[in-house]
């Protein structure tokens, strides 16, 4: 992917986070995410590529926009790239002003990225340093151990990050029990498989069941830094609880796996999610974020932040625009 496609690739998670960030603190989730989905088909649709998206906001009949399959870019040029968008990981954190909300999402050449049903997935995801030594069917115990030797770090020093939800209640006390630190995040687990992954900061593991869009963002972060993360798909009723409502959902996303050709349960590699290393993965910050400063606005301009990182030159930059009104 040539390095201008992926500048005007990035200005997409910045027309998303600066619509969103007009919904800071007015607790409305809908209307944040809606003014984001917007501003990001509105960008994507006016660049020269062939892209569908892969994995987004949902199927056809219930995301009006981005959902699996849309096309978008302008269908002229030569470049055609599978898309992966969350337009606001963290909606209730823009909803409720809180910081680490953050636009992003992952492109790669055409048949590159897995495309599977807006679900649940569980993730393991661990940064270069422990590459090919963890595994998500092993009892989290193991996987502490191996994290361990592979780091060569006492189990008492390991941090691993966790989403804070009543699913993950039993696992965060095995965790603690086993000698291990948790940090738990309220919301957006893409972010904290970048703070994983890079290898700075003080998270040595994300692991749980979030969103699989933004697990296959998280693949495409993990390929370009050369990270690692396995994955599976997790029925609704599982994640969620074993509601009525919840097994007729499981009932239909089990059915949208076949159609896919994807087997609900089986442990995918990081090749299967994302299988070639010219992957970019771009994120704005919509509120604060401890990488980056969340939008702001000024009587002449709105300012954003933006990271980019690009697996063909393994680099990470963040950009700095200035939109003036
Ligand atoms: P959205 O803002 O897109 O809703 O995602 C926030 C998030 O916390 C994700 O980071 C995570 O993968 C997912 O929600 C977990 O889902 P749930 O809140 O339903 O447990």
């Amino acid at each position: 992917m040539s390095d201008e496609l992926a500048s005007a690739i990035a200005s997409v998670t910045e027309v998303a986070a600066i619509a969103a960030f007009d919904w800071v603190g007015k607790q409305d989730k809908n209307a944040a995410d809606k003014a984001a989905v917007e501003a990001m088909r509105n960008r994507l649709n006016e660049i020269d590529f062939h892209g569908k998206i892969v994995i987004g906001e949902g199927e056809i009949d219930e995301a009006p926009m981005l959902y699996i399959g849309e096309q978008v870019g302008t269908q002229s040029g030569n470049q055609g790239l599978d898309i992966a968008v969350d337009p606001i990981d963290g909606t209730r954190m823009v909803a409720c002003n809180e910081q680490n909300a953050i636009a992003v999402l992952a492109a790669a050449p055409t048949g590159s990225l897995l495309q599977a049903p807006d679900m649940y997935m569980e993730k393991i995801v661990v940064g270069a340093a422990a590459k090919g030594a963890v595994h998500l069917s092993h009892p989290i115990e193991k996987n502490l151990e191996l994290l361990s030797s592979a780091l060569n770090k006492p189990i008492s020093h390991l941090s691993i990050a966790i989403l804070d939800k009543p699913r993950h209640e039993h696992i965060i006390k095995t965790i603690r029990n086993f000698g291990a630190n948790v940090i738990t995040i309220p919301d957006g687990d893409v972010l904290a498989s970048l703070l994983t992954i890079l290898p700075e900061h003080p998270i040595d593991m994300m692991y749980g069941t979030g969103g699989a869009p933004e697990g296959i963002i998280s693949a495409a972060i993990a390929r370009a830094l050369g990270g690692d993360m396995q994955a599976r798909l997790i029925p609704r009723d599982k994640a969620k609880g074993d509601s009525e409502e919840n097994r007729l959902l499981a009932a239909q996303e089990a059915i949208r796996c076949q159609q896919m050709g994807i087997e609900i349960g089986e442990v995918l590699s990081l090749e299967q999610m994302v299988n070639t290393d010219d992957v970019i993965f771009a994120a704005t910050a919509i509120t604060p974020t401890v990488l980056m400063g969340g939008v702001s606005t000024d009587a002449y301009s709105r300012i954003s932040n933006t990271l980019l990182v690009s697996g063909r030159s393994r680099s990470l930059k963040i950009i700095n625009n200035r939109y003036f009104n």
